[in-house]
Formats: structure tokens, sequence, C-alpha cells
């Protein structure tokens, strides 16, 4: 008799990779309903909308897409009102989603290797990249945008979530322009006091450039100043203070030739150099830096730090403390590679390294750059309390990994107390894994006398594999008890990035 030896490490799993897997079924309906299956109790101050973007559709006409990232964007919106919630999802109607639907197949090249069928013939010398406005969903200066980080933002109804086009953010972008997926919302700006939106475009090249821009609540354009920095820079988010915009411009190259020549897609053709260092850009805030900026140099210029080598996407956020810029980012040892081959459905968990929570301190006057891990918990998607962005702060929420130790999907929500080191978990393991989390403050976004930094609810969507559909699930911020589980009436695809604005647009 032989016996069979299980590998024990298997059998302590917490997911099964096939009940993962269908969190990736495009959904192709478009709904809305008030949600009438709900475990638990919705508050009656919780008032507002939680808006979520991310690939909706994973295959056009069952051609598959090659990674996710490629899908077109389809936005959630649900809305809280009186201990009710209202679901309603829709689909970016961008140029390329409706000229694929229309043809019924593939028409445009993916950044992340969704090539048209009919292999490199068809591909060669063709660089139409579909703008998928799939990465993050804004309500700011009254209008809803839908931002997809290589092209301009999509303008929609905050309503009825239609589509009404391309934005220029009254004639701030040339068509084309590329406008990052990642704004920070400025609380109160050291230039001006009021609110402002901080974002960035990034121009790369052999010397790539990073513009800024500033906005007024009205969505007027207040500040605009772009600086260079040598090298490719692949930057998909960034961090602020009231005097800098922080960005992590990560070791990696791009080969242009095989992306040009119809080969690989963009993505494939970016390399990633463990042996080199990450740089840390620092950009002083137009009209902030006379207020205060700590350095030693020209209050105009650009600066760079270096520190040991990891690849960062997500910044939770960055705080100024005497000589002090300190920056906490989920880091990965390496990048994940885009294998041309490869079938992200597929992805074997154990052999990718995990991201983890790390703050980096950077002291302006020595240029000394200390890196502490904060959370070795496999991690993602950090959110921080809407009034502490760019301050000093107590408490992350992540999406986060079930088991302490290893990569896996996230299944959990991690609060992180990064004064005392202490945690609070919600799980939805062994069926449930999770996005992005978005803490919304009990007293609301717009008022400014916040109570304790963590008096509130994270909301969090959650595909649940036993039933093949979607959970939105509130929990009480102070200790992530679950306050109410909302089922849905349907699964939702993973998504990427949302935000939430105390205007109910039921
Ligand atoms: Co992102």
């Amino acid at each position: 008799m032989t016996s069979i030896e299980l590998n024990p490490s298997v059998l302590e799993r917490s997911y099964r990779r096939e009940d993962w897997q269908r969190g990736y079924n495009s959904l192709t309906q478009e709904f809305e309903y008030w949600i009438d299956e709900i475990d638990g109790e919705i508050p009656a101050n919780l008032q507002g909308t939680l808006f979520r973007n991310g690939p909706g559709l994973l295959e056009v006409n069952g051609n598959r897409i090659h990674h996710p990232f490629d899908g077109d964007g389809m936005i959630c919106a649900i809305a809280f009102q009186n201990g009710r919630a209202h679901f309603r999802n829709r689909f970016v109607k961008t140029e390329g989603y409706l000229a694929e639907q229309a043809a019924g197949k593939i028409l445009y090249r993916g950044v992340f290797g969704t090539d048209k069928p009919g292999g490199w013939l068809a591909n060669l010398l063709d660089f139409r990249l579909k703008n998928i406005a799939n990465t993050n969903v804004v309500y700011w200066g009254g209008k809803l945008r839908a931002l997809w980080e290589a092209a301009e933002p999509h303008a929609l109804d905050p309503r009825t979530l239609d589509t009404l086009g391309l934005d220029d953010l009254g004639g701030v972008l040339k068509p084309g322009d590329a406008f990052a997926a990642h704004p920070r919302i400025d609380p109160a700006c050291a230039a001006d006091g009021d609110a402002c939106l901080v974002n960035f475009s990034i121009k790369p090249g052999l010397s790539s450039t990073i513009t800024l821009y500033e906005f007024a609540p009205d969505g007027k354009l207040l500040r605009k100043y772009a600086h260079s920095t040598p090298g490719f820079a692949f930057i998909h988010d960034f961090a602020i203070t009231p005097h800098y915009c922080i960005f992590f411009q990560n070791p990696v190259t791009f080969n242009p030739l095989n992306f040009l020549a119809g080969l690989r897609s963009a993505a494939e053709c970016i390399q990633f150099h463990p042996e080199k260092t990450t740089k840390i850009v620092v950009i002083p805030r137009k009209g902030a830096a006379d207020k205060g900026a700590r350095q030693t140099t020209p209050h105009a210029a650009l600066r760079t730090f270096e520190t040991l080598s990891g690849f960062v996407f997500h910044h939770a956020n960055a705080f100024e403390e005497g000589d002090d810029v300190v920056i906490d980012s989920v880091c990965y040892e390496d990048l994940p590679a885009v294998e041309p081959e490869g079938d992200f459905l597929q992805t074997d968990f154990d052999t990718i390294a995990p991201g983890h929570l790390w703050r980096f301190r950077v002291n302006l006057q020595t240029g000394v750059v200390d890196r502490q891990l904060l959370e070795g918990r496999c991690c993602e998607f950090p959110v921080v309390h809407p009034a502490k962005v760019g301050r000093s702060y107590r408490y992350a929420y992540l999406a986060a990994a079930h088991a302490t130790t290893g990569n896996a999907p996230h299944q959990a929500v991690v609060k992180v107390d990064t004064q005392s080191g202490g945690r609070a978990l919600w799980s939805a393991a062994p069926w449930g894994y999770v996005g992005e989390p978005i803490f919304v403050p009990r007293t609301g976004i717009s008022d400014h006398s916040i109570g304790a930094e963590d008096d509130g609810w994270v909301l969090v969507m959650a595909f649940d594999s036993s039933r093949d559909r979607s959970d939105l699930v509130i929990l009480n911020a102070r200790d992530l008890s679950q306050v109410a589980r909302l089922h849905l009436k349907h699964h939702v695809p993973y998504g990427l990035h949302g935000s939430f604005t105390p205007e109910c647009f039921e």
C-alpha cells in the first residue's frame, strides 16, 4: 500500500483558486434597484453615495482579454439614504466600448497584453490604445468622472451614470493628454485654506515630465506646474503633504521596440530592475512652498532621494514631521511580470511576492531615508480618513489576505494602528473576496471638525463565491465588526478604486 502525502499548506489555505477565479466573470447586465436583502441594519446616519469603478467586461463576444486591467470600465453606485440603499451599475460608454460592442470583436490593443485577434500582423504598427476608463471614479466640483491614467477622464451623470463624453476639465487637458487615476483631496490647502483636488500626469521618455494640477472645490484650475525627472517613470499613484507632492520612481525600463512591432503589449515591455534603487521624488507644491516648506534648495526645485528597491503602486498617506517627510506605501519585492503567454486566472499566489505596508522617512536636510515595516500581512488598496490626507494620522485600512503570512487573494480588511501597532481584522474567508475598502466618517466628509479618527464606517465590496454574488459590507471602523451586509442580486467583477460623496444620488 502506498500512502498519499498531503501538503499541509494546501489544507490550511483559506481560499480555492477556482472560487477566486469566478470573481473575474464579466457582468454584462446593467441594473438599478433598491437593495432589499440585508443582514443587519444600514445606519440611518450613513448618507451619501459610494461610487466604484473596475473592469466589468473580461471578454469581447467570447474573446477573453489578456489582463483584467484591460477590461472595460463599469461604474457601480450605491446610494445610502434613511437606512436604505440603492444600487445602479453602468458601463462607461467609451468610444472603444461602443465600437467593439457594435463590431462584436476586439478592435484595440490593450496596455496589458490584449492583442487583437490575427496575431502579430494584425497588431503590427497599431498603436491604438483604448481609453477604457476603468480605474477610479471621483465626484468633484459637481461632476462625476471616470479616470484612466493614460488619457482624459470621461464625464458621467452622477445620478443616472450615463456617459457624457470625454472631459478636458474646462480646457485644462488637450486631446490625448494623460490624467492620473489617483487624485488626492487636500482637506485644507496651505496656499489658500480651501480644500483642493490634486492630481498629476506623466509624460514618460528618456526624461519624464510630471505635471501637477490643483483644482478648487468648484472644479476650476487653481495651479498647474511641471517638473522633469531623469529616466523612464512608470508612476500610478502619488502622495501629498501641505507643502509637497511625493512620487516613487520605481526602477523600471521600457523597451518600446517589441511594442511597436506588435509582439508585446506596453506592459510586457516594462522591465523591473531589483538591483537598482527606487527614487523618491519630492516636488514642492506651488503656492504652498513659501509657507513653511523645509528645504535648503530653492523653493521651486524637485529633489530626489534613494531607497532600497521595491515596486510601489499605491501610497496610504504622507505627512511632514520636523525636517522629515513620512510616506506610507504598499511595496512589492518584485513587479509581477505580465507574461505574453500567461493567464492571469492561473495566477499561482504562492510564487508571487506579496505587498506589505512600509513607512519611509525622508530627512530633507540630510537626505537620509529610513524604512520600517508597518504591516507584514499581504495587503493592498490603503485608505485613511479623508480629513487626514497629507496630515499626521493614526489609522490605515487595507484589503488584506486572511492569513498573516504569505501571498493570497484579498479576503479580509485590516485596520492598522500606525501609532500603537494594534490591529483589527474582518475576514470574508473562505468564500469571500474583497476589494478596496473606503472609510466614511460619521460626521460627514464636508465637516472639518473630525471626531475620533476611526469614528465612522468602512465600506467594502465582497464577492461571495458560495452564491456567485457580491455583497456591500458595512463595518464599524472602530473594531471592524460587521454592521450590515447588503446582498446584491448578482456578482460585481473585482473592482479597482472608488470614492464616497455625502451627496445622495439614488
Ligand atoms: Co490604483
